[in-house]
């Protein structure tokens, strides 16, 4: 065995960004993912935020190597007998439609498991059962109602949402994890069962800590918290704590050398007790070594915006390169702020695949993340993302078996033809 997951098929009917990101992980470790799109038009984004005319864009190339692509109306009848048979093939049904569409096309879970008892039925939703369960749900929805807007951003202003898509692929993470789960355990029952992830709750386990510091509340004020030092009354909810550390580390973001005009001439500085002797030294103030009102972590959260504002004082006149080359030594924690354009730049990220570049036959070359999920008998090659129904005859002869008769017959049918009503929407 050359892949973790060799061996295991994927009925792949994901769109946009969760789904996709999920079962990208799956083909990563060696699935065989067949993702079936709509005829004509197939996963919204591939025509979404596009850069290069007429290539499929970059939000869909990068969710989806390693798969496989068949177009099939799966509302068709001959389409659903198609379907029917790579139900009865696959292992892993992975979807992320709208609450109610995998029913509504025939194929709810009782459906799907007298087909096939051994299938695994993953989904995505933006809620769970509950008042918003019929929703419809992106990303920043989930942000938002998942706890992690309201704890975002700076006390004095708005909600913020952030740029990492917790919501979307940090679900398709949980989701991956719940297939692999659900996979070993069919080892030893024979059976398949149903995989549900809602977006809400996949953001709110990212944001566990948020509702440790609601619960603490209820005992005293948040003294790690910057309007702690500033005398400011907390109130009945967590607050927004700007850059402030979410662990019992104290830590803000510092200017550096060139932030005036370089946006991201910074860094993140955190004033770890066991190094607090050799952070007073490095910036100069060695009298906080022993002056009771720094010594002790304690004593010192009463005034954590001054200490960090006298840090950036020397942090200033330095770049945050060289920050971190004098503070790695002397086992200070701190991380450069790194822009997408240094990141992409970075030869490291690219020795290790976590930075890819990938050939496409319509866009050419372009960088995309590679699997940073590491496993050392279970290598990834990242392999470019499959052309609309691309591999649509080749799924019907090999996997289902069709011979040249059956083969027309679905194509005789309209089952491969393009979708006019939902193109035009
Ligand atoms: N053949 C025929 N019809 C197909 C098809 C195929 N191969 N694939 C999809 N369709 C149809 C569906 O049956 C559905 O039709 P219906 O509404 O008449 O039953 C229709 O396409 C639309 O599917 P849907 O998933 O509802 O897309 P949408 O554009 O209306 O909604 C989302 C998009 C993302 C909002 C929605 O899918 C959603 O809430 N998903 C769950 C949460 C989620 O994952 N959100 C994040 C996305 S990154």
């Amino acid at each position: 065995m050359s892949k973790a997951l060799e061996g295991v098929r994927v009925l792949d009917f994901t769109h946009v960004q969760s789904g996709p990101t999920c079962t990208q992980l799956l083909a990563w470790f060696g699935a065989d993912v067949i993702k079936v799109e709509r005829p004509g038009t197939g996963d919204v984004t591939r025509g979404q935020l596009r850069d290069v005319p007429n290539a499929d864009s970059l939000y869909f190339t990068m969710l989806n190597h390693n798969k496989r692509s068949i177009t099939l109306d799966t509302k068709n009848p001959k389409g659903k007998q198609v379907l029917e048979a790579l139900i009865k093939t696959c292992d892993v049904l992975v979807e992320n439609f709208a609450p109610g569409v995998l029913d509504r096309m025939g194929f709810s879970w009782e459906r799907i498991e007298a087909l096939n008892p051994r299938m695994i039925v993953a989904s995505i939703k933006g809620f769970g059962p509950g008042p918003y369960e019929d929703c419809k749900v992106y990303e920043n929805v989930a942000q938002c109602a998942g706890g992690s807007a309201s704890t975002t951003g700076f006390r004095d202003g708005p909600p913020l949402v952030t740029g990492a898509q917790i919501g979307d692929s940090g679900t398709g993470l949980h989701l991956a994890l719940g297939i692999v789960t659900a996979l070993y355990q069919r080892t030893a029952t024979g059976r398949g069962q149903r995989v549900d992830v809602a977006m809400q709750d996949s953001v709110l386990n990212l944001c566990r800590v948020k509702l440790r510091d609601q619960q603490r509340l209820a005992h005293g004020p948040l003294k790690e918290y910057p309007q702690y030092g500033e005398s400011l009354p907390f109130g009945e909810a967590v607050p927004r704590a700007g850059n402030a550390s979410g662990g019992g580390q104290p830590g803000w973001i510092l200017k550096c050398k060139g932030w005036e005009t370089d946006p991201n001439a910074y860094i993140y500085f955190i004033t770890q007790a066991p190094a607090w002797d050799k952070i007073c030294n490095l910036i100069g103030k060695p009298d906080w070594i022993t002056d009771p009102d720094y010594a002790k972590p304690e004593a010192r959260l009463n005034k954590l915006s001054a200490i960090f504002d006298t840090i950036e004082e020397w942090t200033k006149t330095k770049t945050k390169f060289e920050v971190m080359a004098l503070c790695n030594p002397l086992d200070i924690p701190c991380g450069p702020i790194l822009s997408m354009k240094e990141i992409a730049e970075d030869q490291s990220l690219r020795a290790t695949g976590t930075v890819v570049e990938v050939d496409h036959p319509v866009r050419g070359p372009y960088l995309t993340v590679g699997n940073p999920i590491k496993l050392s008998a279970s290598p990834t090659e990242v392999v470019r993302s499959p052309l609309l129904g691309e591999h649509t005859d080749e799924i019907l002869k090999q996997v289902l078996g069709l011979g040249a008769e059956e083969l027309a017959e679905v194509r005789a049918s309209g089952a491969l033809e393009p979708i006019v009503k939902q193109a035009a929407e």
